[in-house]
C-alpha cells in the first residue's frame, strides 16, 4: 500500500488546481501545511475580497463554515468547497436566525451591523457586514447617521468599538471562546516572563485585555504590524496559527503565544488530507438557497463598498 506523503499530496493538489481551474484560499488559523499550499492566505476581509475577484471555477476554502459561505455569497456561480463541513465557528453559532429576525421586526429603524462571523441566514437581516479589519471604520461611518445601532454577534469587538469611537450600540451576547478566555493576569505573567516583548492581540478579546495591548488588529493587521515593527519579541493574543506567517516573514524575531489554550478547535479540524480529498473528489460543496443568498449578499457587498 503506498503512503500519501506531504510531498505527494502537494504534487497532486498542484496538478488538480491547474486541471480543474481551482484556487485554494486559507485563513491564517489553518495549519502551516495548508497555509503553505494555498494560493492565498488572509484574514476574513482579504479572503472575501479574493473570493469576489477570482476567475477560478472552484474555490476550496480552508477555514470555517461562515467564511466559505461568504465566498459563495460573493461567487454564487462558482463551486465553493469546504474540506470539513463540520468546521464551524462557536461565535457564529451564538446568533440564532429566529432571534435576529425577531429583533429586526421589533426594531425596523435600527442599523444592524453584522460581524462576518455569522451565518448567511443571519446576514439576511443586516444592513452591513464588518470584519475585524474594517469594523471601526464602518461603525464610525454609520454612527454619523444618528440612528440606533445593533452590533453582533461579538460583544467584545462591539464594546471595543463603542469605547474607541465614544458611541452607544446594542450588543449581541456572542463571543469567541478562545479570545474571550484570555485574562489580564495571563498578560501580566507573560510580560514578566518576556519583559522586552510587545503584546499584540485581536479585537475579539475582552476589553480588560485589549486595554493592555500595544497593538490591536485583525490577523492580517497583526502580521503586518509585527513585520514593520523595530521590536524583536512579541506576545501573541490570538489563535496560534498566525505565528506561522509571522515567523516566515520575520525569521529573526521571537513570537510567544499568550496561552496554550489559543487553538481554535474548529479551524484545526481541517488537515492536509481533507483538503486533498476535497479537491480530488470535489466534495463538500457549499449551497445557499437563492432566497437567502439574494438578501444576505447585500450586507457583504455594502461592506466591500465601504472597505
Ligand atoms: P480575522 O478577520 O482577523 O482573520 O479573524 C477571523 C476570526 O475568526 C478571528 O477569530
Ligand atoms: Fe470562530 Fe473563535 Fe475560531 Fe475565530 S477563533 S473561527 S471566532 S471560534
Amino acid at each position: 500500500m503506498s503512503v500519501l506523503t506531504k510531498e505527494k499530496m502537494y504534487e497532486d493538489i498542484n496538478r488538480w488546481k491547474k486541471e480543474k481551474n481551482a484556487i485554494i484560499l486559507a485563513h491564517y488559523y489553518q495549519d502551516g501545511d495548508i497555509q503553505d499550499i494555498a494560493d492565498y492566505v488572509g484574514d476574513s476581509l482579504a479572503l472575501a475580497q479574493k473570493a469576489s475577484k477570482t476567475d477560478a471555477k472552484i474555490i476550496v476554502f480552508c477555514g470555517v463554515h461562515f467564511m466559505a459561505e461568504t465566498a459563495k455569497l460573493l461567487s454564487p456561480e462558482k463551486k465553493v468547497l469546504l474540506p470539513v463541513m463540520e468546521a464551524g465557528c462557536v461565535m457564529a453559532d451564538m446568533m440564532d436566525e429566529a432571534a435576529i429576525k425577531k429583533y429586526r421586526e421589533e426594531n425596523p429603524d435600527t442599523i444592524i451591523l453584522m460581524y462576518v462571523n455569522s451565518t448567511a441566514a443571519c446576514k439576511q437581516y443586516a444592513d452591513v457586514c464588518v470584519t475585524s479589519s474594517n469594523a471601526l471604520k464602518i461603525i464610525d461611518h454609520y454612527s454619523k447617521l444618528g440612528k440606533k445601532m445593533l452590533y453582533g454577534p461579538d460583544k467584545n469587538l462591539g464594546a471595543y468599538a463603542m469605547e474607541k469611537s465614544n458611541i452607544q450600540m446594542d450588543l449581541w451576547h456572542g463571543f469567541c471562546g478562545i479570545h474571550n478566555g484570555m485574562q489580564p493576569k495571563d498578560v501580566i505573567l507573560a510580560k514578566e516572563k518576556y519583559p522586552n516583548a510587545e503584546f499584540v492581540c485581536h479585537p475579539e478579546c475582552n476589553l480588560n485585555v485589549l486595554k493592555m495591548a500595544n497593538y490591536i488588529g485583525s490577523t492580517k493587521q497583526l502580521i503586518e504590524y509585527v513585520t514593520k515593527s523595530d521590536k524583536k519579541e512579541f506576545i501573541i493574543g490570538t489563535e496560534i496559527g498566525v505565528i506561522h506567517e509571522m515567523q516566515k516573514r520575520n525569521p529573526d524575531k521571537k513570537f510567544y503565544i499568550l496561552s496554550d489554550r489559543l487553538r481554535c478547535f474548529e479551524m484545526k479540524l481541517t488537515r492536509l488530507e481533507d483538503l486533498y480529498n476535497c479537491l480530488k473528489d470535489e466534495t463538500n460543496e457549499i449551497n445557499i438557497s437563492e432566497e437567502v443568498s439574494k438578501k444576505a449578499v447585500k450586507c457583504v457587498n455594502k461592506m466591500l463598498e465601504l472597505s
